[in-house]
């Protein structure tokens, strides 16, 4: 194992495969590198890129790690060659959700329930406005505090209140549904993580049920329709199709938010250009999505394939690690300076092919409207110094542990 690379793991290694090249193996775990103490999951992860471009590491059950941004694009298209039906890094802990855990051609046929709901003009003409509602009324909360907790009092709550109307949920169980969300996403004990995946399965169980009784024009409608579709199997397929929705679209958006909050408070001249030019809104969103990817996800390789001297076998596991793909200096030069200027550079932190973020138009959504109206309604905010410093974790989604704010009132 090369001694540069030693990267510090909490599990167990396991055994070198006699395919894989010795130079290639690094000691590696994405769910706890080495670094991550200093509070910053990119500056950990990005020790990577300074060893060979497909690395493999004997932690988690043994994967391949793609980290460049061109390597991380061709896996993600590449799905005849990279199978989704293995997620999890390791491999049998994601029970079947679909469409991200099937390829094609079942895949799309999943992904065809989903499409109508998360179009564009849906969200931007349906939703917008209520997502602008629930923004204005938490900011309109803060702002007279002075001071706040980004992650618990805004970028966790936002999200789930604005998938709160984008499914017609009743209102009398938000507070409940906060708490699983939090709790799932691994704020808490790793038993109230387990408590809260099965309580939201229980929950939205029952709830796919009522909407058979009592359609609406939502999502979970139409996930509870595949019922009547003559492919359908088992209850479990409905079951799964509604948790990917559910929390597909909480710590992913509630970890941009948190991001991007975080590198406007160290540069409050980033603030002043967003109160100053509020067309440059977009470009930001893009430049954040692009600057914090934050995914970690796992693709089974489906037969045997060479890529910059990496050979890989059927039934080894890659993790594609999006997290990286965006601060690749190769691909974005000065990749870690958020730069609302860059134009309009592509980027993988939504996905690419099959499995391109189907909630796409309203994660952007969400993102837009909080730079919308925190630029035009808050002060310049700045890191509290009188509070811990930011910190990050690590894992298949990488988020804002904590991030203490204040500004004068
Ligand atoms: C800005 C925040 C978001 C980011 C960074 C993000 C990122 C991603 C990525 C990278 C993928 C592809 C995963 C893969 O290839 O394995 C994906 C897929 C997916 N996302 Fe998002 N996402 C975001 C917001 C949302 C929202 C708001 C929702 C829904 C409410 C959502 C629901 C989904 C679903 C259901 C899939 C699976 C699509 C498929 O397999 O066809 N995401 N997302």
């Amino acid at each position: 194992m090369d001694q540069t690379a030693q990267l510090g793991a909490a599990d167990a290694p396991c055994e070198i495969p006699s395919h894989v090249d010795p130079a290639l193996v690094v000691d590696f775990d994405y769910r706890q590198p080495a670094g991550i103490e200093d509070g910053d999951v990119y500056k950990a992860y990005a020790r990577l890129h300074q060893g060979p471009d497909m690395a493999w590491t004997p932690r988690h059950g043994g994967h391949w790690i793609a980290m460049r941004a061109d390597d991380i694009k061709w896996m993600q298209e590449s799905w005849e060659l990279f199978s989704n039906t293995e997620k999890s890094v390791p491999k049998g802990q994601m029970p079947p959700m679909p469409p991200i855990t099937f390829d094609p051609p079942d895949h799309s046929r999943y992904r065809a329930v989903l499409n109508p709901y998360f179009a564009k003009r849906r969200i931007e003409e349906s939703y917008q406005p209520k997502s602008r509602a629930v923004i204005v009324e938490l900011i309109e909360g803060l702002k007279p505090k002075g001071a706040c907790e980004f992650v618990s009092e805004f970028s966790f709550v936002a999200p789930l209140m604005i998938f709160w109307d984008f499914v017609n949920l009743p209102y009398d169980r938000r507070d409940q549904f906060l708490a699983w969300g939090r709790h799932a996403a691994g704020y808490g004990s790793a038993e109230d993580r387990v408590t809260a995946f099965g309580s939201v399965h229980d929950y939205l169980a029952e709830l796919l049920d009522q909407r058979i009784e009592e359609p609406g024009d939502d999502v979970f409608t139409g996930i509870s329709q595949w019922r009547n579709n003559p492919r359908f199997k088992h209850k479990d397929e409905i079951v799964g199709m509604a948790e990917l929705v559910f929390f597909g679209g909480q710590d992913t958006v509630a970890s941009q938010m948190g991001f991007a909050m975080q590198r406007l408070a160290e540069r409050p001249e980033l603030q002043q250009r967003l109160k100053d030019d509020p067309d440059i809104i977009p470009a930001a969103v893009e430049e954040f999505l692009r600057r914090h990817g934050l995914s970690n996800t796992g693709r089974l390789v489906r037969q045997d394939v060479e890529r910059k001297g990496a050979t890989m076998k059927a039934g080894d596991m890659v993790l594609v690690m999006n997290s990286l793909s965006g601060i690749d200096e190769r691909a974005y030069p000065d990749a870690f300076t958020v730069d609302f200027d860059r134009g309009a550079v592509p980027h993988n932190s939504l996905g690419n092919g099959p499995h391109k973020c189907v909630g796409q138009h309203l994660g952007r959504m969400e993102l837009r409207i909080m730079l919308e109206e925190w630029s035009r309604r808050m002060p310049i905010v700045r890191l509290d110094p009188d509070k811990p410093a930011p910190k990050s974790h690590a894992g298949p989604v990488i988020g804002v542990s904590h991030l203490h704010l204040c500004w004068d009132c």
